[in-house]
């Protein structure tokens, strides 16, 4: 199949997901909080920036997209965020992921809640993937797995603090999605209409958090797996967590979840390497700013130096110029590449960079401009 045909665009890529995979898994993965005006309003924003070509500019060629981020130099600004129970939404997404990542030359993060371990992603591709961590309460598990990711040749560690509480999902919560599936007729009718996601299912067994198991006692049922995790996590982070965890790890610092200009100079002053502005994909407050809408506010508190990673909404090469031109330094796309997965399978994940990338390139240079660092002049 000729891929850049069948599959041009992400929006292609998304239609084609929600028919290949169960509600349960769409709905998850697609869905925002409450009434999901957070999720319209990034689309929204993003459709607001406005850029301003330049075309008598005397230079030939192709932009170069490489961009230098925490110590390394990337083939473009972009990355992978991290996106738990990936393994629900398509089998061995994550896995896909980083070796398509690894081989593009961008970052993947991986989520505590992945279904992968730390240990399997770490060996696919050694040194090269990002650790996102949702904190326990406890500070020797933390240390745990922190030294874990460490042993596992993770350089940047990425903590999320924009999940504070238990939330509720009214898509996840109607589908009957907790920690696992919830098991019924409708689930089963639904699954066996979706074929390629059921066979991939069948053959690599039902996605479990495998980070996390080691630390629970052995032997419970699902529902008490939930509420022991849930005991266990440390919802809220304060500046002076971030200040032990910057002890506790010695790597690439970078905090996730950042929407408020203060906070990001908080951050900063912790000791962080980057913050990613970010609203969680429209998936915590459904009243939350979008990324695009805060970051100028955040570029000119942090200053121009301190490195601003954006997400929320991305889902082609021309948003990710947008968030590039408002401020950031670099972009992570959730969702699109997801859809990717589910939509294609393995060879997704290679062709959503693929996508992106020329679409990044392309656009560039319409607009006029030789590197990613030229797009705030562009801006209006
Ligand atoms: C299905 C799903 C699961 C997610 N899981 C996590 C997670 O485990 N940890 C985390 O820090 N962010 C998580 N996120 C948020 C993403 O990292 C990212 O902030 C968001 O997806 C960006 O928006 P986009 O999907 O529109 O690109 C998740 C997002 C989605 C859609």
């Amino acid at each position: 199949m000729n891929l850049d045909r069948r599959f041009p665009c992400i929006a292609e890529m998304e239609k084609a997901a929600r028919r290949r995979i169960p509600k349960i898994a769409w709905d998850y993965l697609a869905g925002g909080i409450g009434l999901e005006a957070g999720l319209a309003r990034n689309r929204r924003m993003l459709d607001e920036v406005v850029l301003t070509p330049r075309y008598l500019g005397d230079w030939e060629g192709a932009p170069d997209l490489t961009t230098r981020l925490l110590g390394r130099d990337w083939s473009a600004p972009f990355g992978v965020a991290p996106v738990g129970l990936g393994g629900m939404i398509w089998p061995r997404s994550a896995e896909h992921l980083v070796r398509a990542a690894r081989d593009a030359n961008i970052p993947f993060a991986l989520s505590t809640v992945a279904n992968a371990t730390i240990e399997e992603i770490g060996r696919l591709a050694p040194g090269h993937p990002w650790f996102q961590l949702y904190a326990m309460k406890d500070r020797e598990m933390n240390r745990h797995v922190l030294g874990r990711a460490r042993a596992a040749g993770y350089d940047t560690l990425v903590i999320t603090v924009d999940v504070p509480k238990k939330m509720r999902r009214d898509r996840d919560m109607r589908n009957g999605l907790g920690w696992a599936p919830g098991w019924d007729v409708g689930l089963a009718l639904d699954i066996a209409r979706r074929p390629a996601w059921a066979w991939q299912m069948a053959l690599h067994g039902m996605p479990r958090f495998n980070n996390l198991t080691d630390y629970l006692p052995k032997g419970l049922g699902v529902e008490e797996i939930g509420r022991e995790l849930g005991r266990l996590r440390d919802g809220r982070i304060t500046a002076a967590k971030l200040g032990q965890y910057r002890e506790d790890w010695q790597g690439k610092l970078v905090i996730k979840g950042i929407l408020s200009p203060e906070e990001a100079v908080i951050c900063r002053d912790v000791g962080a390497d980057a913050v990613v502005v970010s609203n969680h994909g429209g998936r915590q407050i459904d009243a939350a700013r979008s990324a695009v809408e805060v970051l100028p506010a955040i570029r000119s508190a942090v200053g121009p130096d301190f490195p601003l990673i954006a997400d929320g909404g991305a889902r082609n090469g021309l948003d990710i110029m947008r968030m590039l031109a408002c401020g950031a330094n670099f972009v992570l796309l959730g969702r699109a590449f997801y859809f990717a997965m589910a939509a294609m399978g393995a060879p997704g994940a290679a062709h959503a960079i693929h996508v992106l990338k020329e679409e990044l390139a392309i656009t560039m240079g319409q607009l006029g401009a030789r590197r990613p660092e030229e797009l705030p002049g562009f801006l209006g």
